[in-house]
């Protein structure tokens, strides 16, 4: 019976009659469009008191975002699952996905931004909540209190969206700090998201520098392979290799972590590092910074490999940190010029004194590449692999009825920051309080 209800009022919301040509046919169409609208309001009205649990899927607003937080093959999976499933109009334009084909996938279409979000259980996004010019209003007040979030709302550096999102009494899940666990390796995003980047990366280096990434003997003579430098070699890193070994580039790694030597040399690519006592990473595998002595062989090691190098990928991150700089204006100065260097940690400050987040400059010959939101330069796939991670996730904490908050569940406590008006996440409470906040 559910069912039925639910799916009459998806099909009074989603029938597109043909064009009007006639008076007649025209009055018959307007009869017919505000009996949609009431026949829709009715269903979905029902629904409420059946308990149905209400998904919206916004139109991503971020300024050079194109990726979409769900896209019709998961939502169809939600709607499978009994979950009443809202899209704003659009909202999968960027990653190619038109409004029809989530109204087949079983999707209500909104086009009233303020409807989509006051009338959800849980909004699915991408990036943070932010202020939406046209209506006027910060997504996160367009939302209703005690309604959940799930988005990359890296809660470790935005403290302010935290406190928002408190008194706002969201239940708010952040997709970026999922723990890296086996069970949670389906959901996990920034893995997803370092493909992604690791790959463009590469592709973005090979596009700008004035060389062949390949080795070739022709009868014009033998042309030398291009030199890649990939500084840290976490998910991004290795993805970059693995990308540039297939373009035919002689690869080096670099990471202060000794245990990614093996999985480096897995993939033909030699590990340069500097041997240290020190323990380089946490005990969840993330880098941890290193003393004064360690940075400066390390820079040493790097200025070193780098004068060789055609092109450096830059990936190196510490949690909740400004990105390490690893690559000084000395460095570049001392550069073939030509040279190229991609700074994936550009969202974070950047791995190179030189970088402008945003910007592609030349500095002392060498080619400079700040992308940011690098991900969204290949949105079909990245919206496809973020979309399943976070239906995965919502499965994962949806019990046929809504989201149950188990503190207890590794997965619920290490991705829940905010619920009941209170900060939950360990995490972000430190971040908080070490930045003087709380
Ligand atoms: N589900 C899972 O079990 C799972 C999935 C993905 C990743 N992981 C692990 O999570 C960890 C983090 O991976 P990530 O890709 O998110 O890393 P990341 O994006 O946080 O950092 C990228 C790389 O930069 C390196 N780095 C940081 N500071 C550096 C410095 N000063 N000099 C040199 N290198 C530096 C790090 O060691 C890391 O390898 C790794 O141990 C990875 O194997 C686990």
């Amino acid at each position: 019976m559910k069912n039925l209800i639910r799916y009459v009022g998806q099909l009074a919301a989603t029938f597109n009659p043909p064009q009007a040509e006639s008076k007649l046919q025209r009055y018959t169409l307007r009869s017919f469009h505000s009996f949609r609208t009431r026949i829709a309001q009715t269903f979905s009205e029902v629904s409420i008191i059946l308990k149905t649990m209400r998904v919206s899927i916004p139109k991503e607003i971020k300024m050079g975002e194109r990726r979409v937080a769900a896209i019709p093959d998961s939502v169809n999976r939600m709607v499978k699952k009994g979950i009443e499933v809202s899209v704003e109009s659009g909202a999968g334009e960027g990653a190619l996905f038109t409004d029809s084909d989530y109204a087949a996938a079983g999707a209500r279409i909104e086009s009233s931004v303020p409807t989509l979000f006051g009338g959800a259980d849980v909004v699915l996004k991408v990036q943070i909540p932010v202020l939406n010019t046209t209506v006027g209003r910060h997504e996160i007040d367009m939302m209703r209190e005690g309604s959940a979030l799930v988005a990359l709302l890296c809660p470790l550096m935005y403290h302010d969206l935290v406190r928002q999102l408190t008194s706002r009494k969201i239940t708010a899940f952040s997709m970026d700090v999922i723990p890296r666990v086996a069970a949670a390796q389906g959901m996990d995003v920034l893995s997803s998201m370092s493909t992604v980047s690791g790959y463009k990366a590469v592709l973005t280096a090979a596009n700008a520098l004035p060389k062949f990434f390949p080795m070739f003997m022709t009868a014009a003579g033998t042309i030398a392979p291009a030199r890649v430098l990939v500084l840290g070699a976490g998910v991004a890193g290795l993805q970059a290799c693995a990308t540039a070994k297939r373009l035919g580039a002689v690869v080096e790694a670099f990471d202060q972590r000794p245990v990614v030597k093996e999985q480096v040399e897995s993939l033909g690519v030699r590990f340069v590092g500097v041997p240290t006592e020190e323990a380089a990473e946490t005990a969840g595998g993330y880098a941890r910074e290193l003393s004064g002595d360690y940075r400066r062989r390390q820079a040493e090691l790097i200025h070193k490999h780098i004068m060789k190098s055609d092109v450096v990928i830059t990936t190196a991150l510490i949690p909740g940190r400004r990105a390490p700089v690893l690559i000084t204006e000395q460095m570049v100065k001392d550069m073939k010029p030509g040279s190229v260097i991609v700074d994936l940690a550009a969202d974070f400050g950047g791995n190179c004194e030189l970088t402008e987040p945003g910007k592609e400059v030349i500095r002392y010959g060498v080619l400079i590449s700040g992308l940011v939101n690098v991900p969204s330069y290949m949105p079909v796939h990245a919206s496809q692999m973020y979309s399943q991670n976070l239906e995965k996730f919502l499965f994962h904490v949806y019990d046929g009825k809504g989201l149950k908050i188990d503190m207890e569940d590794e997965i619920t406590k290490g991705t829940l920051i905010t619920h009941q008006g209170k900060i939950v996440h360990k995490m972000t409470l430190d971040a908080m309080a070490a930045a003087g906040g709380g």
